[in-house]
């Protein structure tokens, strides 16, 4: 959406006249025009500190360079996006922007981080468009970004002294023909993907934090629990409780809470909302905080919303438990990423193959070619890696990723579930309509795996005692 579609109180010039298409325009008197650039205090003239990222995101922008000699790389920070006529959705940084700049949630729309080849290397610089004069009619009267309507924007030298970065306005941006080369979009996509398989302190430091606050989103789900199942729509207050514990800490979420009671808790991302939360069923929460620098955690726990597991409830739960632990002892460095769901899966198919579910055996479910029988009740992967994106390095190759080996750095997810769907004729009537997911976020080590979130109740006997605690 251009500045020009939008429904601003604009003064009524004869060239905005003519383009207006508003119905509640008010013309800005001659009185407010002669006045309303002036009488502003002097913006102050001290610059910010550098961020302590920006050491790291320097050596992030060092490696892009040497990986790409010669070449002009244009990173695009990315634009709002609508929501409906004159609302856009919060605008986001692009990740590979936010991890190559370090910024985060602060950053400014359609901002570019541009690598322009020098003789040995790249002069990086950061477009972005600063702030308005406030003689102009942006500041008072451009609704998307006008300093009057949205606040203060920052300046150029504000924005290099805090980023470690020089900067441009973006007006001075001039696109070349090789900014489209498709080649090198793709190698240079695929490089800042897999550039972030492993993560360096500052960003390990910033998931230990995203994880912290999920902790305080799920005890507070805990403690509330009495008061959601006597909501109307008990789904919708979870995602609300969780959604304030991350406001009040002055954080985001990175993704939508799926909020999954009863039968919701077998759609893998049911972020719907819309249902009760009923005593007697299990409610299904995945929900993860996203800190300023847009690092996420992901993070699932499964409820008896009555404060206890039933015994078909249990048997599910601990088979659930049985796989992620599994799983997590695969886990060390230099085995293959697919081993975590290698280990997970054979104890799904033992498990769903002992209750009869599958009309083969354990092993003949895992046969590569012949079998899957038991992916029926778990059809998603157990692991994803986890970092400024939820599901992060997506454009890593695969051989760099699902076939690649694990390395110390690496943040993960663990996420083994089984899902009965409610209409599911396979199994006996006691299991439907039960959803069970466990989901941990791992921090690889050249010791081995380290559970970041182990210090939210996992097993059944400790969710049982959480809800407890909660209620006392
Ligand atoms: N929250 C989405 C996932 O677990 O992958
Ligand atoms: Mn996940
Ligand atoms: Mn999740």
């Amino acid at each position: 959406m251009t500045t020009d579609d939008r429904d601003t109180i604009a003064p009524e010039t004869t060239e905005t006249a003519a383009a207006a298409t508003t119905n509640r325009k008010q013309p800005f008197p001659a009185g407010f025009l002669d006045s309303i650039s002036t009488g502003w205090a002097q913006r102050p003239a001290s610059l910010p500190a550098q961020r302590p990222e920006a050491a790291y995101t320097a050596a992030r922008r060092a490696r892009v360079s040497a990986a790409f000699p010669g070449a002009r790389l244009v990173i695009p920070a990315g634009s709002y996006k609508q929501r409906s006529n004159d609302t856009d959705y919060p605008f986001r940084a692009h990740s590979a922007f936010s991890h190559l700049t370090g910024w985060g949630a602060d950053a400014v729309p359609d901002s570019l981080l541009v690598f322009e080849p020098t003789g040995d290397g790249h002069d990086v610089t950061l477009y972005l468009r600063e702030r308005a004069d406030r003689t102009t009619t942006e500041f008072y009267a451009d609704a998307t970004i006008g300093e009057f309507w949205i606040g203060p924007r920052p300046a150029l030298d504000a924005v290099a002294a805090d980023l470690g970065i020089p900067t441009a306005h973006i007006d001075a941006f001039e696109s070349t023909a090789e900014d489209r080369s498709v080649d090198v979009d793709d190698e240079l996509t695929r490089f800042v993907s897999e550039m972030r398989l492993v993560k360096d302190p500052y960003e390990i430091a910033q998931m230990r934090l995203a994880v912290e606050a999920t902790g305080r989103g799920f005890d507070d789900i805990i403690a509330e629990l009495p008061r959601i199942v006597d909501t109307r729509r008990g789904e919708r207050a979870i995602e609300g409780v969780f959604h304030l514990r991350a406001r009040t800490d002055g954080n985001g979420e990175g993704y939508d809470t799926i909020a999954a009671s009863g039968p919701h808790a077998c759609y893998l991302h049911w972020t719907r909302n819309d249902g009760a939360v009923v005593p007697g069923d299990l409610v299904l929460i995945d929900a993860g905080v996203e800190v300023d620098s847009l690092y996420t955690a992901d993070i699932t726990r499964t409820l008896p919303v009555s404060g206890t597991f039933s015994a078909v409830q249990r048997r599910i739960y601990d088979a659930v438990v049985e796989a992620a632990d599994a799983a997590f002892a695969a886990a060390r460095p230099g085995v293959k990423f697919r081993t975590i769901h290698e280990a997970a899966m054979a104890v799904i198919a033992a498990r769903t193959a002992e209750w009869g579910l599958l009309p083969v055996s354990a092993e003949e479910a895992l046969d590569a070619d012949r079998g899957g029988q038991h992916r029926r009740y778990m059809v998603h992967g157990t692991s994803h890696h986890l970092g400024i994106d939820v599901h992060d390095c997506a454009q890593a190759r695969r051989e760099m990723y699902y076939d690649g080996e694990l390395e110390a750095g690496m943040v993960f997810t663990i996420e083994p579930g089984l899902y009965f769907q409610i209409d599911d004729l396979t199994v006996p009537e006691e299991f439907r309509g039960i959803g069970v997911r466990i989901e941990d976020d791992i921090l690889m080590t050249a010791d081995g795996p380290v559970n970041l979130s182990a210090d939210i109740p996992r097993t059944a006997d400790e969710v049982e005692a959480w809800i407890a605690r909660g209620r006392a």
